[in-house]
């Protein structure tokens, strides 16, 4: 099964006060493309109306199990039957309780139990409700009936106590949508990435850094996860929110890249090193900010190491994948680039293509020879470059 991302969501919401968080998640949906079907419990119209969501999706909202306006009369059978995949938010602990033991009395407990499709769940509830042993027994429970579990998060509840329980954000949980479609050929695997430019003060205030945005990078990391890897992300600054479900090492310079890279490294299967790791770095950075003068400044800069071709070098070291920016000759010099620091696999990309854009357009090189993916989203070229790393994982 290739990945195939969502087109038709059925979205459930449950009675919750974080509802107000899925107005705000259906018009993210609607604007990334996505055929959006809210279907709201009895309990989810006291804190939203069905007005507001049909609103933002564009169609009606069904709440009733008898609606007579559908054909066949069977709204769960022919709701479920359209859907990709079935996403809850808020869900409920109660509505968690329910669909474990198969409960079936209002449309959305229905057609969940009528379903075909991936169900994911979003829950948001009280910290004590999240953590006593009878909602942890119905999570473990769902799991272990492959439905997903996005979330919760730790923070600010809406009762003012602070913990477990609060339902992720609308683009967390639209980044993690593709969990449901995605096969798990990353099942068991520890992998590391770099992302995002780093940053090499000159003095308290001043920097030199580069474009890269980091989106390349997360968007790798995102889809890692939902292949079922273990995933940790070292990453330069960025304006991103990083992925909820995976490890996050926030740097600033080459230097402590390096450091989070190497602590890291030994106990990982692949590393993929997307970062723009600077070159160089200040050789003596100002601890007081430099002051100006009429004079031309002369900055002495300093080589940082090479972290991919350090890890590259290991003894039983990871996979290897490198990414090489390039403003001409691309597969040339891309390819020298992965001779010259030992890569089974390097990504070639064109600077004005790519670099702190949405999409970009990637050629893979191997010792097969060069792979030209499609112009696409980072999204989707995430996946693209995983499905053909797990491919070479799996011939070697
Ligand atoms: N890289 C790294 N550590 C560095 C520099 C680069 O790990 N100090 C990695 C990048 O993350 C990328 C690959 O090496 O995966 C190639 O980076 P790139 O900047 O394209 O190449 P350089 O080796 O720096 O060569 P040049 O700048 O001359 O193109």
């Amino acid at each position: 099964m290739a990945y195939t991302p969502i087109k038709k969501l059925l979205l459930g919401i449950t009675g919750g006060i974080a509802a107000y968080k899925t107005a705000e998640l259906v018009r993210l949906l609607i604007k990334q493309g996505i055929d959006v079907q809210v279907v709201m419990t009895k309990s989810a119209c006291q804190f939203i109306t069905p007005v507001t969501m049909q609103a933002l999706s564009g169609k009606r909202v069904f709440t009733d199990m008898w609606d007579s306006s559908i054909d066949n009369g069977m709204p769960h059978i022919e709701l479920s039957r359209q859907a990709d995949a079935i996403l809850i938010a808020p869900a409920s602990a109660d509505f968690m309780a329910k669909i474990v033991h198969g409960g079936a009395d209002d449309l959305l407990s229905t057609l969940c139990l009528a379903r075909e499709c991936p169900l994911m769940v979003a829950p948001a509830m009280n910290r004590q409700m999240w953590e006593n042993p009878a909602t942890q027994r119905n999570v473990a429970q769902l799991e272990q009936d492959a439905v997903f579990i996005l979330g919760p998060d730790r923070g600010e509840q809406a009762c003012g106590e602070t913990g477990m329980g609060r339902m992720l954000e609308p683009e967390q949980l639209l980044a993690m949508l593709d969990v449901a479609t995605t096969p798990k050929l990353l099942a068991g695997k520890n992998l590391l990435i770099t992302a995002g430019p780093t940053m090499e003060m000159i003095d308290p205030v001043r920097a030199i850094t580069n474009i890269s945005s980091g989106k390349m990078g997360y968007s790798i990391a995102q889809a890692a996860w939902a292949m079922g890897a273990k995933v940790t992300l070292v990453s330069g600054p960025t304006a991103l929110t990083p992925p909820p479900d995976v490890e996050t090492v926030h740097v600033v310079s080459a230097g402590e890249m390096h450091d989070a890279v190497m602590a890291r490294v030994p106990l990982q299967d692949i590393f993929i090193s997307v970062a723009a790791v600077a070159d160089y770095r200040p050789a003596s950075p100002g601890t007081q900010k430099l002051k100006k003068s009429e004079h031309t400044l002369t900055l002495e800069l300093s080589p940082n190491e090479d972290i991919l071709t350090k890890v590259a070098a290991m003894d039983h070291g990871p996979f290897c994948v490198g990414f090489a920016a390039e403003s001409e000759q691309l597969i040339e010099y891309a390819s020298q680039k992965r001779l010259r620091k030992q890569l089974p696999l390097i990504v070639a990309n064109l600077v004005d293509e790519s670099m702190g854009k949405d999409d970009a357009t990637l050629t893979l090189i191997d010792d097969r020879g060069d792979h030209p993916l499609p112009q696409a989203s980072k999204t989707v070229l995430a996946h693209l470059l995983l499905q053909h790393v797990a491919g070479m994982l799996e011939e070697s």
